[in-house]
């Protein structure tokens, strides 16, 4: 399975903090918000990623991750010319997809929670239709709303209705087989102007092909989309990680983990950043044994 990171967007509801720079690449306490997003496709075990920016903004991306060879990834970059909408991401990135299945993550998703690994990696796992994620919220009014049968099955998506069916928010996580492609190319935009993710999934839900996991209270979803809510999480991140002393979408480490970088590469990594707690971290777990780390591992990122 390929990866999609969709970092694009104006912004403009957090203005003017992204009147100059992407708004994925603001801290989210220690680190920019899209090492979230990327830890949690590593996590799922998928290297080869596509991040699709902004004409703007791409270039940023590309000082902050290269060609992803030092993280033991291979990272390829596409524009979206204008926020049109994330149905356009399997557009843009089609010849990247091949004829492989694929994820989609949006740039702004912020995700921790127990048990959140074992979901993805089985997600991974998927050969035909569509997998996408429940999460309980208060007000779903503003993200894409699955309403859910007592079988757990799905049985409407809408994208911000002022009258949610449901609880059920769909978190910017979204697993496809190859079809999406074609799919994503029939998807007329909507009243926003937008090829919007909700028609491909209304789509895959009419085909039968739409599972929907639910997502219990383990999960945190954290959402940045206001001044508020970055705070929050950038709060929430540095609360966790100074009471546990083990840190949230560390991507070095998780190539560390995963194999995919030696001890020697990650000290090298760690080298430049040894004015901060980050480096320091990388350094102590390039130090420590494998066998001290591997109950760590095991509950990183919550999972
Ligand atoms: C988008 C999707 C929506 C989804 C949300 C998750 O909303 O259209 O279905 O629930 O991401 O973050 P937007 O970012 O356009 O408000």
């Amino acid at each position: 399975m390929k990866g999609i990171i969709l970092a694009g967007g104006s912004g403009t509801r957090l203005y003017p903090l992204t009147k100059a720079v992407s708004k994925q690449i603001l801290p989210i306490y220690d680190k920019p918000m899209i090492y979230y997003p990327l830890s949690i496709l590593m996590l799922a075990g998928i290297k080869e990623i596509l991040l699709i920016s902004t004409p703007r903004d791409i270039g940023g991306f590309k000082e902050l991750f290269g060609d992803g060879r030092h993280l033991g990834l291979m990272i390829e970059y596409a524009i979206q010319e204008k926020p049109n909408g994330l149905a356009e991401a399997f557009i843009i990135g089609e010849e990247f997809i091949g004829d492989s299945s694929v994820a989609l993550i949006l740039g702004d998703n912020i995700f921790y929670g127990t048990n959140f690994i074992d979901f993805i990696e089985n997600a991974t796992s998927l050969k035909i239709g569509g997998i996408i994620f429940g999460c309980y919220v208060n007000d779903p009014s503003a993200y894409g709303v699955v309403e859910i049968g007592d079988n757990g099955e799905a049985i409407s998506i809408e994208e911000k209705p002022k009258r949610p069916k449901s609880k059920f928010a769909i978190p910017g996580l979204y697993f496809f087989d190859n079809k999406v492609i074609e799919i994503a190319k029939k998807v007329q935009p909507s009243s926003r102007g937008e090829v919007e993710i909700t028609s491909i999934l209304n789509e895959y839900l009419q085909r039968g092909k739409l599972k929907v996991e639910v997502l219990g209270r383990g999960l945190a979803w954290l959402d940045t989309g206001t001044n508020e809510s970055l705070l929050n999480a950038s709060n929430f991140v540095e609360v966790i990680q100074k009471r546990q002393g083990m840190y949230i979408a560390c991507i070095e480490e998780i190539a560390y983990r995963k194999g995919y970088i030696s001890k020697q590469e990650l000290m090298e990594l760690a080298y430049p950043l040894m004015k901060t707690d980050y480096g320091k971290y990388l350094m102590e777990l390039a130090d420590s044994t494998v066998e001290e780390y591997s109950l760590a591992y095991s509950s990183m990122n919550g999972g």
